[in-house]
């Protein structure tokens, strides 16, 4: 059986823009969005029309540009917004709008101090009104994660008859554990006439640290849409990292998921966003990391020189890193220190290695990492104490 597509709707540009100090001006967002696109990303949520005149120039001149993937604008249940995202995508080859509203009891109470019934008809209204502008209309149930199963399905179900064609479920408060969010997926295909014909949307937050897991648990159970930022960037802890779905269901072929992303394309696209936003990667962030592909570990280093894959589970080469790294600190073993001053010009005997060796831990006990040009330095002092 041939594998399903997931769809990857990008919203760096969106929910990972919302992130304090991470603002980013129209030519910023511009080079982004051009490269998400030759990435392969399905969508781009390009920004919230009504928030300001800048985000909705930047969602004008995205709509431009975007040779294949469908740009996306954010709204509020509101007809105004509705209107101003529709203008805003006037351009795009692929409109889409996303509009949506709370429906957890604490956003129906504290949000809307309105009554269920009343949170249903605004979500019908705003679908039935953004149809009017786009075919393609996503509609989100905001909080969806902490939202009652039975009343997310009345939701859903009154907004695919009012012609939503994607259904966004989100984990806003990033709450959930990934059974419970599979479940709810689940839940909604078994209780919600013609959502087979719609696409069922993931789009969750870490502040458990769980987006990730709980996209993929979506997915399993029938969801066919990921919302992804490049670095996890997003509110507080983060959205879902877009790197790190895409290669969970490269590596695991038994899921039967695929994405049109061209993996070799993220590690840069990585470091342009972090450069971009002035947002720092962490050195283990799985896949874009700078240690995602480095080895320090004698044992681990020992393995790697032998075979990559004993201790690498991707080839860094398929997600654009040109090769692991064998770091060099006092853990290091004698494998890994041949390696490395091979590589600096210096082929050793067994009896030379084993000299330069003391040398090399007397030295990088010293240092946190032994660099190549440490490496010179140690051969020197090596070398000026076998004389002696
Ligand atoms: O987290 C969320 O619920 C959102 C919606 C606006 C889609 O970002
Ligand atoms: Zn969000």
């Amino acid at each position: 059986m041939s594998a399903e597509k997931v769809e990857i709707f990008d919203t760096t540009l969106r929910d990972g823009e919302q992130v304090p100090g991470c603002k980013l001006n129209t030519a910023q967002k511009l080079k982004i969005a051009a490269r998400l696109d030759e990435l392969g990303v399905d969508v781009i949520e390009a920004g919230f029309p009504v928030s300001s005149p800048g985000d909705f120039q930047s969602v004008t001149e995205i709509s431009k540009i975007a040779k294949n993937a469908a740009v996306c604008g954010l709204t509020r249940a509101v007809k105004k917004d509705i209107e101003v995202a529709a203008e805003a995508l006037k351009y795009a080859k692929k409109p889409r709008i996303h509009t949506g509203i709370g429906t957890s009891d604490s956003h129906i109470k504290y949000k809307f101090n309105a009554t269920p019934e009343q949170i249903i008809e605004r979500a019908v209204e705003a679908v039935a009104y953004a149809k009017n502008f786009a075919d393609d209309v996503e509609f989100y149930a905001e909080d969806a994660g902490r939202t009652d199963n039975a009343f997310l399905a009345q939701v859903c179900q009154e907004v695919v008859n009012a012609g939503a064609t994607v259904l966004n479920i989100p984990d806003t408060t990033g709450y959930c554990l990934p059974e419970e969010y599979g479940k709810k997926i689940k839940y909604l295909k078994d209780h919600v006439a013609g959502i087979d014909n719609v696409i069922i949307s993931c789009h969750c937050h870490n502040d458990l640290g769980l987006a990730t897991a709980n996209a993929i648990a979506g997915v399993a159970n029938g969801a066919r849409q990921i919302e992804c930022t490049i670095n996890g960037i997003g509110e507080r802890a983060g959205n879902t990292a877009l790197e790190e779905v895409v290669m969970i269901l490269r590596q695991h072929p038994t899921l039967n998921l695929n994405t049109d992303i061209n993996p070799k394309l993220l590690f840069e696209l990585s470091k342009m966003v972090s450069r971009e936003m002035g947002m720092f990667v962490q050195p283990n962030k799985a896949i874009v990391g700078a240690n995602a592909f480095a080895h320090s570990s004698g044992i681990h280093q020992d393995g790697v020189i032998k075979n990559r894959e004993t201790y690498e589970i991707i080839d860094p080469a398929d997600v654009g890193v040109t090769e692991s790294a064998i770091v060099l600190t006092a853990r290091s073993g004698r494998a890994a220190l041949a390696y490395k001053a091979k590589k600096v010009g210096y082929n050793l005997t067994k009896l030379e290695l084993d000299a330069v060796y003391t040398e090399f831990l007397n030295y990088a006990d010293m240092k946190k990492e032994v660099l190549d040009e440490d490496i010179h330095e140690i051969m020197a002092i090596s070398k000026k104490k076998i004389k002696a």
